[in-house]
């Protein structure tokens, strides 16, 4: 059973700043190759994410500061070529954007350019609003992301629930605002306390999209390798998982290379 409220051919940042208006969830989710996009995008996700977060899940990095501009232009246009409904977002990967504006304008047009995805996503509020604005000033749509920002990790120091004490969720909600008024399309909101992110949702008109922040925003993120239950090994409170590929895909494994081994396959029938 379908839960929109409106049925959308192709999903635009309009789209989503509408779905938040007529109370309707917007469902995100991260993919970084054609053929998983494509299993995605047919099961009607209203946005894919290419998260550098493919330098944890695809690359194997313990961060995501190593991934390069090129690497995620690699995913995002084999993201793209797969899609036919939803919107395509892409991180600004570490280094390209904190700090200078201009680098920040060129590697958003590298990757609109090169990938052909519909948007951006850069991570902090008041410190990297020049390069926000100038991006936004390219005709380029640009969502936020506040809480916890894994490209910051070694300044944060460990993986935990943000904005807990009133100093950090003050700032947050003023960059919150702050970006509404910059011109970003949505945010996401990482890792902080449920009823703060319902206050932000609340109080800007932008969609919010929450990884591990409740149920009071307007929409929701996983990783996908973590939701198919991949990465087994990973277990923090916000994820729900949806399958659990890692015991599927090693017992399909293990038959595999058993039937090999016995000569059972391939059979009469799987030859020429
Ligand atoms: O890179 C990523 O996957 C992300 C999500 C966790 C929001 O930024």
């Amino acid at each position: 059973m379908s839960t929109a409220k409106k049925e959308y051919k192709r999903i635009t940042v309009k789209s989503l700043i509408e779905m938040k208006k007529n109370g309707e969830k917007i469902a995100m989710l991260t993919a970084y190759d054609y053929s998983m996009a494509k299993i995605v995008d047919h099961a009607g996700i209203d946005v894919i994410l290419v998260g550098d977060s493919a330098s944890n899940v695809m690359a194997g990095h313990e961060t995501t500061l190593p991934i390069t501009l090129d690497q995620m232009i690699y995913h995002a246009s084999s993201v793209v070529r797969a899609i036919e409904r939803c919107l395509v977002l892409v991180d600004l990967p570490f280094g390209t954007y904190q700090g200078n504006s201009r680098k920040a304008l060129e590697s958003a047009i590298k990757i609109m350019k090169e990938s052909g995805a519909h948007a951006v996503k850069l991570e902090g509020g008041a410190e990297i609003s020049e390069s926000i604005s100038r991006i936004l000033t390219a005709g380029i749509p640009v969502m936020g992301h506040l809480g916890l920002t894994p490209q910051s990790i070694y300044k944060f120091g460990t993986y935990t629930v943000r904005a807990k004490e009133e100093e950090e969720a003050e700032k947050l909600k003023k960059d919150a605002k702050l970006l509404e008024e910059l011109g970003c399309f949505g945010l996401v909101l990482e890792k902080v306390p449920a009823a703060l992110a319902k206050e932000v949702a609340e109080s800007i008109s932008i969609p919010v999209i929450g990884i591990g922040a409740g149920n009071g925003v307007d929409g929701q993120v996983l990783v996908i390798h973590d939701m198919l239950g991949m990465t087994h090994e990973f277990n923090p409170r916000f994820l729900r998982r949806y399958l659990d590929l890692y015991t599927e895909m090693n017992s399909a494994f293990k038959q595999y290379i058993d039937d090999v081994k016995s000569r059972d396959f391939p059979s009469d029938k799987e030859q020429y």
